[in-house]
């Protein structure tokens, strides 16, 4: 058996780290060690991105396929320039507008990106993150640091550094704890192909967002609504995701009324079979349930509000949180109320869709 690592937690205090700390995190960075450390969607798995061993033992620590590529993070636009071998016009413009922010652009990677960051393809995922912590790290360091989310892959990704503590202590040197991360989905994955951008995963960054730049395409994987079968642009697209332990089901629909009824719906079904029933839904759909539930039921259901049912983006901060959740409370299934499509809404599908396994129920 392999020897556990010591895994070392460090406090940023006040949302920044002190020198000390930030010159222990670029040492272990540049030695080849493991850090996590918070972004402004998710937390991350940091390593040097130019370092092959460091960055195949982020795969090892994750469990994660070799062929899923990494995102490779960066402090400064004009580092872009040594990762690729061409950077268009149209995606230094995005990059200029949304950095630093949740967009990932995929670029054609200069030889310099090792195979092993990238997945083996020829193309490499570059983003400037908007997180104090992670550009202090980022800047100081003067490092292109390779990060997945800081998670044993197919778990909901860590937006407190307490989850990436439960996925990956005694694998990984270094977890910088920066508090809750603020957007809770990872950032939009991008393709500029031409003068068209293409969505291979939505996130942070909207599609009316980049709508204002160019064409948009969104990738038919990006908004499945079943598995996705054959080769795919976005390697991670095929993997099962944020799956909770137990099976879910995700109800979605345009109407919020039509959605609330059938979510109550299936939740008195499930208690009728005896079963002990997790709810992911929001503060309005809970609130109903406590009414219309007979009190000797109530015990048997596990209440997670996301947020209020317009508020698309508390709802996205809170998704990955409710699903970890229910891995601790021994549920024998999960409801989810899914959101319009809308804006971030289209980050909260790909994400609900993936974690229930594409069992979908629409109204
Ligand atoms: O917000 C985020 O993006 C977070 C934080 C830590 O930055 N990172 C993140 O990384 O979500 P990860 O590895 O969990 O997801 C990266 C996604 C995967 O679906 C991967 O397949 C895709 O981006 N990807 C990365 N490089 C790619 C490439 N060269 N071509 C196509 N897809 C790529
Ligand atoms: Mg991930």
């Amino acid at each position: 058996m392999k020897a556990m690592i010591q895994t070392q937690l460090i406090a940023a205090k006040g949302g920044q780290l002190s020198s000390e700390d930030l010159q222990y995190v670029c040492q272990a960075l540049a030695a080849g060690k493991l850090v996590a450390f918070p972004t402004e969607t998710v937390y991350g798995l940091g390593a040097n991105a130019l370092d092959p061993d460091a960055v195949k033992r982020i795969f090892a620590a994750k469990g994660r396929p070799a062929d899923n590529p990494l995102i490779v993070h960066i402090a400064a636009i004009k580092q872009v320039n040594e990762l690729v071998t061409e950077f268009s016009k149209l995606a230094r413009t995005l990059a200029e507008h949304f950095w630093p922010g949740p967009l990932t652009l995929i670029l054609p990677a200069s030889p310099q990106v090792p195979a092993v960051t990238r997945g083996g393809l020829p193309t490499v995922g570059i983003r400037m993150p908007c997180h104090p912590i992670a550009l202090q790290i980022l800047s100081a360091s003067g490092l292109p640091v390779a990060a997945p989310s800081a998670n044993t892959s197919g778990k909901p990704s860590p937006v407190v550094a307490q989850d990436v503590y439960e996925d990956l202590a005694g694998r990984i040197e270094v977890i910088v704890d920066g508090g809750p991360t603020g957007i809770g989905v990872e950032s939009t994955v991008v393709l500029v192909k031409g003068d068209v951008i293409r969505v291979l995963r939505p996130g942070g960054i909207t599609v009316e967002q980049l709508r204002q730049f160019a064409e948009v395409q969104v990738d038919p994987g990006a908004v499945a609504e079943t598995p996705v079968q054959g080769p795919v642009l976005s390697p991670g697209m095929k993997y099962r995701h944020y799956a909770p332990e137990a099976p879910a089901v995700l109800v979605e629909g345009e109407a919020a009324e039509a959605v609330e009824k059938k979510v109550i719906e299936l939740v008195q079904e499930r208690l009728a079979r005896g079963q002990r029933v997790g709810v992911m839904a929001s503060v309005e759909t809970c609130q109903r349930l406590r009414e219309v539930l007979a009190p000797k039921d109530l015990p048997f259901v596990e209440l997670m509000e996301t947020s209020h049912r317009f508020d698309l983006a508390g709802i996205a901060a809170n998704i990955y949180r409710c699903l970890r959740r229910f891995d601790h409370l021994a549920v024998d299934s999960i409801v989810m109320e899914g959101t319009t499509t809308g804006g971030i809404g289209l980050a909260i599908a790909n994400r609900l869709r993936k974690a229930a396994g594409y069992n979908i129920v629409r109204v």
